[in-house]
C-alpha cells in the first residue's frame, strides 16, 4: 500500500530538495499516499509566490516572517529561504511528521539560519504568532484556514491561497459551493471567473469580519487550481470601501451573453489584479531562476492587460454560435471593436475569450 521507497533529490528554481520518490503507478496529488506528496505540476504556483514575496520584501523596510503554512515536503518555504533576497525568516509547517520529518532534513541539507520547522495544526500555529506572508495550499478548499490566516496577519501583509476544489466553486456540485463559500456559483462558459470571484468574496467577507480590507493583488485561475494573493490593511474604511465589492448578481441581469435565471454569488465584484503589482513583479522575473518563466511571462502579460477590463467576458464561439454565425479572427475582432472607439482585452481564463466596454448590440453588429 505504502507507495514510498525512497528519497529523491529534486531541483526548482535554484533549490535542491529531497522528496519521497513516488511509485509510477500512483494517481498523483492525494494526503493518502502516505508520504509527503512532491507535485511538479505546482512548479509555477511555487515560482510565481517566490516573485510575490520578493517584490513584497522589496517594498518594505522592516523584517518580514514568512510562513509556508501547509508545507508538505517544505519546498515551497526552502525555496523562499533559498531564493528571496532581503530581511526575513521563513517558518515551513505541516502537521503530519513524516512532512516534518523531511521538512527537517531539507533544511539541515541547506544549514540556513533564518528558517524553522513547525509540526502543528495550521490553525493552532495562526494563533499563536503573527506573520507577514502566509501561504496556505491545501489538497481541496483552504476556507478552514482563512479565518485563522486573518487573526494572524500583519498590517500590510500577503495572505496567499490555493483552491483545487474548482468543480465546487464553478457550479459542478452547487450545493458544495453554497455549503463551503455562502454562495451560489454559475456553471457556463465564465464559470472560472465567478469561482475565483467566488473565493476572492469569501475572503473578503471572513476579513470584514475582523475589521480588515483586502486589495487583490494577483488572482488567477490556471491548470486544474485557483491561486489568490491579497494584501491585508487594518482599516476599517478600506474594509467599507471593500465589501462595497462584495455583491449578489440578480437573476434578470446578464453575465456574457447569459440572461440569468437566478440570483448568482454573493462574489468579489472589484479588481482581482493591481497592474502596478504585475508591472513591479514583471521586473523581478529576469533576475530569478524560475523553470516556469516562459509561463510567466505569458500569464503576467495577459493579466497585466486583463488588470483594467469590465468583470466577465465573452467568447468567440458563444456569441458565434447563439448567432448561428461563424467565429471570427480574435485579431480582426479586436481592430474592429479598437477601431470604434471600444476598449478591449484578452482575458486569462480562456484563449478565445475577450472582454470589452462594447455593448452586446455593438458585438452582435461586428459578427453580422
Ligand atoms: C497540497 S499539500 C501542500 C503542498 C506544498 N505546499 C507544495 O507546494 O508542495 C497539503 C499539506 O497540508 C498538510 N495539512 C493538511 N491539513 C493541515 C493542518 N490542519 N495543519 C497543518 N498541515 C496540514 C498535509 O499534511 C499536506 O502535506
Amino acid at each position: 500500500m505504502n507507495k514510498l521507497n525512497f528519497f529523491e533529490e529534486i531541483s526548482e528554481g535554484t533549490t535542491n530538495v529531497f522528496v519521497y520518490k513516488i511509485k509510477s503507478d500512483s494517481k498523483g496529488p492525494s494526503s493518502k499516499q502516505g508520504v509527503p506528496f512532491y507535485n511538479p505540476t505546482m512548479q509555477l504556483n511555487r515560482d510565481i509566490s517566490i516573485l510575490v514575496c520578493q517584490q513584497l520584501l522589496d517594498s518594505s523596510k522592516r523584517k518580514m516572517i514568512l510562513l509556508d503554512g501547509l508545507a508538505a515536503s517544505g519546498i515551497r518555504g526552502v525555496r523562499l529561504a533559498n531564493e528571496l533576497v532581503g530581511d526575513f525568516e521563513v517558518v515551513i509547517n505541516d502537521w503530519d511528521e513524516k512532512s516534518y520529518n523531511l521538512i527537517e532534513k531539507n533544511i539541515e541539507k541547506h544549514s540556513f539560519e533564518n528558517i524553522k520547522a513547525c509540526n502543528k495544526n495550521l490553525n493552532v500555529l495562526l494563533s499563536e504568532g503573527k506573520f507577514d506572508y502566509i501561504d496556505v495550499d491545501p489538497f481541496g478548499s483552504p476556507v478552514g484556514f482563512i479565518d485563522s490566516a486573518f487573526r494572524s496577519i500583519k498590517n500590510g501583509g500577503i495572505i496567499a491561497c490555493s483552491a483545487t476544489d474548482t468543480a465546487a466553486l464553478c457550479g459542478v456540485y452547487p450545493k458544495v459551493c453554497i455549503r463551503r463559500y455562502g454562495a451560489v456559483p454559475f456553471h457556463s462558459i465564465v464559470m472560472k471567473e465567478i469561482g475565483l470571484r467566488i473565493l476572492l468574496g469569501f475572503i473578503c467577507r471572513v476579513a470584514g469580519v475582523y475589521d480588515k480590507g483586502i486589495e487583490p493583488s494577483l488572482c488567477y485561475s490556471t491548470d486544474h487550481y485557483f491561486r489568490i494573493y491579497v494584501k491585508v490593511n487594518s482599516s476599517i474604511s478600506k474594509t467599507n470601501q471593500c465589501m462595497n465589492n462584495f455583491k449578489i448578481i440578480h437573476s434578470g441581469e446578464n453575465i456574457g451573453i447569459e440572461k440569468i435565471k437566478n440570483n448568482i454569488g454573493p462574489m468579489w465584484l472589484g479588481k482581482v489584479i493591481d497592474k502596478k503589482t504585475i508591472g513591479e513583479i514583471l521586473n523581478i522575473v529576469s533576475s530569478k531562476k524560475l523553470g516556469c518563466k516562459n509561463q510567466i511571462y505569458r500569464l503576467l502579460d495577459i493579466l497585466e492587460e486583463e488588470a483594467d477590463a469590465p468583470v466577465f467576458f465573452y467568447t468567440t464561439e458563444s456569441i458565434a454560435s447563439f448567432l448561428k454565425k461563424s467565429s471570427p479572427r480574435m485579431d480582426l475582432l479586436f481592430e474592429k471593436l479598437k477601431k470604434q472607439g471600444y476598449n478591449v482585452y484578452r482575458t486569462h481564463f480562456s484563449p478565445t475569450g475577450f472582454k470589452t466596454d462594447a455593448s452586446i448590440n455593438i458585438i452582435e453588429k461586428m459578427f453580422k
